[in-house]
């Protein structure tokens, strides 16, 4: 271990982050191996970056932001019929996956567990994960197939959402045979000297690095080699958070197919200019999201000449990709977005320090930001009570929480 440690030391100082080892004595041998172990993972060039990311002035080129075409579900009249046939026909010979992004926790609903364990006050009392295999299992037996289900957990709530599974017999999925769990990317977490920060542990104190890394993901874990090997090559990439997400959609993929691209993506028309939704757009000629958190009023607001909002098209994360783009994607690092949050760390005298505003940043990238690698991409507006129901916030922000998704998944399946 001390040639090791050794090695380990050169690293650091080359990148000014010595203070990592300041409580090496005071671990036990397990934490000195993976403290080791972790650091010998740390790109520090890119943490490097990063750092320097966070200290840029805004960018003087301005982006060429214009609409995006769309095709609406319910106006494609003879069409559908069309479509539908393609992506059924395709569906049944197995070619399509369901990908579950589930590497958040819920917190912000005030429940203690992984997201997709939350029981959203149903009288069923099913957790979102239940939600969403009913969906899966229901839509897999009308084309005759069991539609393999992917998901993406993070390390912090890896195993508790795998025992969850376990504990329900993985609702009826076979475990690596068409259930299969991976494991989304971390980086460390940096405070704003650009120095990486240790948790409670004394281990580096990492974050998840936002579902833009599912691409690398996918492939890292192998998850796409497998789903080749299984003569998949289409599959659906969506959140755990919304309880309607319509997973299998034949139309969706019969557009995505006959059209040649390797993306297609659903939109729901904005329910008012400043919803808390990204929305469709094409950034300097490639298709893009601007984020709610990015747009201006001015755009949020703007309409056309019938009215309609010009970006009104809301990404609900509900993505189709042939898995040959997956790949493609996962080849290509995607630019990180910065978060400034509060973060409890070990200071250098072993002290927990926590903080009571924010002290470190965060880097996340989003899926999003792949769009543009694509030559051509679809979207399909689909309906807002048919497909979207997110559960985001607690009942007392009143708005994408666990009431607002009961009384939409009851509404659609007639329950009340
Ligand atoms: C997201 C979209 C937004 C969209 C809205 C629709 C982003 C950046 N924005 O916003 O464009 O209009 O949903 O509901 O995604 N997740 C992971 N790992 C991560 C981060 C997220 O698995 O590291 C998963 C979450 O578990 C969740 C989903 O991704 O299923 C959405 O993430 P969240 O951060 O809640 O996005 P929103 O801000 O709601």
């Amino acid at each position: 271990m001390i040639k090791r440690k050794a090695e380990v030391e050169v690293i650091l100082k080359k990148y000014g982050q010595e203070h990592l080892l300041n409580n090496f004595d005071k671990l036990d041998d397990i934490h000195k191996e993976r403290l080791l172990e972790e650091i010998e993972n740390i790109d520090f060039e890119l943490i490097r970056s990063l750092y320097e990311s966070t200290n840029k002035k805004q960018k003087k080129e301005v982006d060429k932001i214009e609409p995006m075409e769309y095709l609406d579900k319910f106006k494609l009249n003879e069409k559908y019929k069309y479509y539908e046939n393609i992506g059924k026909k395709a569906i049944k010979e197995g070619k399509l996956a369901a990908v579950t992004m589930a590497g958040g926790q819920g917190t912000r609903l005030g429940h203690d567990g992984p997201k997709g364990t939350f029981d959203i006050g149903l009288d069923s009392h099913k957790s979102l994960f239940e939600l969403l295999c009913d969906s899966l299992k229901e839509e897999g037996k009308k084309y005759d197939v069991t539609i393999p289900w992917f998901i993406m957990t993070s390390r912090e709530n890896n195993a508790d959402t795998i025992k969850f599974f376990e504990k329900h017999k993985y609702f009826g999925y076979q475990k690596d045979k068409n259930l299969f769990f991976f494991v989304q990317g971390e980086l460390p977490m940096i405070d704003t000297e650009g120095k990486i920060l240790l948790n409670e542990e004394g281990l580096i104190k990492q974050a998840a690095d936002g579902h833009g890394g599912i691409y690398e993901s996918l492939v890292k874990s192998k998850m796409t080699e497998k789903m080749k090997s299984m003569g998949i090559e289409w599959v659906f990439i969506g959140g755990v958070d919304n309880c309607l997400v319509k997973m299998v959609d034949p139309v969706l993929m019969g557009i995505a197919i006959d059209k040649k691209v390797t993306v297609a993506c659903k939109s729901v028309v904005k329910a008012n200019p400043h919803e808390k939704v990204g929305v469709f757009c094409k950034k300097n000629g490639r298709p893009n999201v601007i984020e709610y958190s990015e747009i201006t009023d001015e755009m949020a607001e703007a309409t056309d000449d019938n009215g309609e909002l010009l970006y009104g098209e809301s990404h609900i994360l509900c993505n189709l990709f042939s898995v040959e783009a997956v790949e493609r994607m996962g080849a290509n690092p995607l630019p990180y977005h910065v978060a400034f949050k509060k973060a409890t760390y070990m200071n250098q005298n072993g002290e927990i320090v926590v903080p009571d505003s924010p002290n470190a940043y965060k880097f996340e990238a989003f899926l999003f930001d792949a769009f543009g690698v694509v030559d051509e991409m679809a979207i399909l507006r689909v309906k807002r009570e048919e497909e979207f129901a997110p559960v985001k916030n607690a009942d007392s922000a009143g708005v994408d929480c666990p009431k607002t998704a009961r009384d939409l998944y009851n509404k659609f399946y007639h329950l009340k």
